[in-house]
């Protein structure tokens, strides 16, 4: 994981300012980013705290338990520069993400910049990696590949990483969806990757990165 998010994630958050990272879990992008040594502050949020936190120490690092009813005020007293969000939304139900994104917009400077990776492919852009994979996919109908998703990410967060109470509702958007979610609230796009299928983790869903800015 550290590695896939030097490759694909950490470089496209922007440096100099505060990062805000959403649904944060063991704080595994919270150390990447803290080892670039490139942004000013860190602030993790989780709706549950994770043993690993105790681990991240530093005097520009701040890790707190946020849930839903506090989540736009936290967000408007943080004014982040910066807001990463990697893999969480698929653990929301399509209504949450949208509430939360609807708080993004309304707490966020001009200018803040959104940095999500998500369990999503894309319908229009080739795959960065994994061109076989891709093939076999997209030979699937939309509802088996929603399906295909959801089994991998059941086995991904119930038995290899034991998190039996984390939800799986199935959430998944293309990467089109995303933009068009996003915009919808209010967001422009500045970038949008279909990173593809990894081929070195054991549970391979396909990868899309956003690239959002608060206009
Ligand atoms: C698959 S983990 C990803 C963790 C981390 N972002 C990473 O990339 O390693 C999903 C995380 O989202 C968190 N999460 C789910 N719903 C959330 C919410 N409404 N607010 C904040 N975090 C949430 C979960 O508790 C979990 O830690």
């Amino acid at each position: 994981m550290p590695k896939y998010f030097n490759s694909n994630v950490v470089p496209e958050i922007p440096t100099g300012g505060k990062v805000f990272d959403l649904g944060c879990g063991r704080g595994t992008l919270i150390q990447e980013i803290i080892n670039r040594r490139e942004n000013s502050e860190i602030v993790g949020i989780d709706i549950k705290q994770a043993p690993e936190w105790n681990k991240i120490v530093g005097d520009k690092v701040r890790m707190e338990v946020v849930q839903e009813e506090n989540f736009l005020s936290v967000l408007e007293r943080e004014q982040p520069d910066v807001v990463t969000v990697t893999w969480v939304f698929h653990h929301m139900e399509y209504e949450q993400q949208k509430r939360y994104i609807g708080s993004l917009y309304k707490a966020l400077k001009t200018g803040a910049v959104i940095v999500a990776l998500e369990d999503s492919y894309s319908e229009t852009l080739p795959p960065e990696a994994g061109q076989k994979r891709y093939e076999d996919f997209m030979k699937w109908d939309k509802e088996n590949r929603q399906k295909i998703m959801g089994v991998l990410d059941w086995i991904a967060n119930r038995i290899f990483s034991m998190r039996l109470s984390m939800p799986v509702p199935f959430a998944y958007r293309t990467l089109e969806d995303w933009k068009q979610v996003f915009e919808e609230a209010g967001f422009e796009t500045l970038k949008m990757r279909f990173l593809g299928f990894p081929d070195d983790r054991d549970i391979n869903n396909p990868q899309s990165l956003l690239v959002i800015r608060k206009p």
